[in-house]
């Protein structure tokens, strides 16, 4: 199997996914102030999660990052990563928000300027009213991010045309703008590390799995670029080496200065470009780590940390099936006319029985129902609230009509007001924008 970004497939065994990428399962215990998302489970995997979540318990600085191409509609699938960005704010993280404008052209033939008067128009007043914190927070437009260019180019260099292919399946016939493209979106990732956007720092994306090729590929550019590698050793203790090929000695020596205050037994070797650490123990390892990342960039590195991910579940569509952004009548735009947003709940599949006798005998089965979907996501905001729904469908007691207009009117309040904040924002929108 094979994961595209670009298509529009759809990902439903999230286990079978997990497993065969190297996803980890994703537990929220222990994290503050948990939005509905978090606390019902809907996060199903993560990469690297935990020097995140280190960095929140200690109230380090961290990073959170995402991005949006400025082409379809923004609905509610759209809004479960920036719920996600804003809860890591709340909790310390310095937000970036890319507009994916030159992923847009690449990939779907936008001109820039078409994107940026989309993303002026529509999605940054969405953000806003989404609530759009107003510290700690940038958004860009990647075509006009010398820095963010600038990294695509360079990282690129430790990546091939093989590599490309095996993890986004191109063919000989992609445009050259579109292979390339997936560099820019690590541009964005790693740039919030560069001195001038924050420095090195964990840095998590919230995404949807069909992203997670970018991620693999990030994680695997910002490792090719260590200048040390830290492991452990048969005989003991642990070995820091210098990567690459210039003279390792002031590198060792460098670390060696970095650790010292912590071991006291040092033994270096030039010929295997090591610094041994003879009284560190495996457990250790991260934290050597950490100490090693810190220096590298006053040795010419980066010093990036390896970004985390957390992969959401997908909403699915309101006619059953997938989701997708270019099918109105599956998803609810955050956009769209109120009274086409609610017909359009009213007329959704559902879980319920096949009549009205039946559904009350049987009751309905709330698990593959898109309108519980629409509590659980969206609508629901008190977990009590969504406890009563599901308990009443699956007695029968609730009838899916009811259940519908329900949820129609709370949705209908919920795009009302956003309807209003989206008008009140429409004048900040080019100002949040930070022009480089
Ligand atoms: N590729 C993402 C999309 O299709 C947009 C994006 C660009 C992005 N840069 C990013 C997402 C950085 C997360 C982080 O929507
Ligand atoms: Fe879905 Fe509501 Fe019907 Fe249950 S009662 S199947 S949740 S629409």
């Amino acid at each position: 199997m094979r994961i595209d970004p670009w298509s529009s497939q759809s990902y439903a065994d999230y286990a079978r996914l997990r497993e065969e990428f190297g996803i980890e399962p994703f537990d929220a215990t222990g994290l503050p102030d948990q939005p509905p998302l978090f606390r019902r489970g809907l996060i199903f995997g993560h990469r690297g999660f935990g020097a995140v979540r280190r960095a929140i318990e200690r109230r380090e600085r961290f990073a959170v990052m995402s991005g949006l191409m400025p082409s379809g509609p923004m609905h509610l699938g759209h809004k479960m990563v920036l719920d996600q960005s804003l809860y890591f704010h709340s909790l310390g993280a310095d937000l970036f928000l890319a507009v994916a404008d030159i992923e847009a052209y690449a990939a779907r033939n936008i001109p820039l300027e078409k994107a940026r008067r989309l993303a002026e128009e529509i999605y940054i007043p969405n953000y806003i009213a989404l609530g759009l914190p107003e510290e700690r927070v940038q958004i860009y437009f990647q075509s006009r991010r010398q820095a963010v260019k600038d990294l695509a180019y360079l990282l690129g260099r430790r990546t091939n045309l093989t590599e490309m292919k095996a993890i986004y399946g191109f063919e000989d016939s992609v445009n050259m703008a579109h292979l390339f493209s997936p560099l820019v979106q690590v541009g964005d990732i790693l740039h919030v590390q560069l001195p001038d956007y924050g420095g090195p720092r964990p840095t998590l994306v919230p995404v949807g799995v069909d992203q997670d090729p970018h991620i693999r590929l990030t994680r695997d550019l910002a490792g090719a670029h260590r200048l040390f590698s830290v492991e452990p050793q048969k005989e003991g203790g642990i070995g820091v080496f210098a990567r690459g090929e210039e003279d390792p000695a002031p590198l060792l020596k460098a670390a060696k200065n970095a650790l010292k205050d912590r071991y006291g037994r040092f033994d270096e070797s030039i010929p295997y470009r090591a610094l041994f650490v003879r009284d560190a123990k495996n457990d250790e390892i991260p934290g050597i780590d950490r100490a090693l990342l810190k220096i590298e960039p006053s040795l010419g590195g980066y010093g990036f940390h390896p970004p985390a991910s957390t992969y959401h579940r997908f909403m699915s569509g309101l006619t059953g099936g997938k989701m997708s952004s270019s099918k109105p009548e599956t998803h609810i735009s955050l956009n769209e006319p109120v009274k086409e947003a609610m017909k359009k709940v009213m007329g959704a599949v559902t879980g319920g029985g096949a009549t009205v006798e039946e559904h009350r005998r049987l009751g309905g089965k709330p698990e593959v129902c898109p309108v519980y979907e629409l509590y659980m996501y969206h609508l629901a905001s008190d977990d009590a609230d969504l406890q009563e729904v599901n308990r009443t469908c699956r007695s029968g007691e609730r009838l899916c009509g009811n259940c519908k207009k329900e949820a129609a009117g709370l949705l209908e309040s919920f795009l009302k007001d956003f309807e209003e904040k989206r008008k009140a924002a429409a004048d900040r929108a080019k100002a949040v924008v930070r022009d480089d």
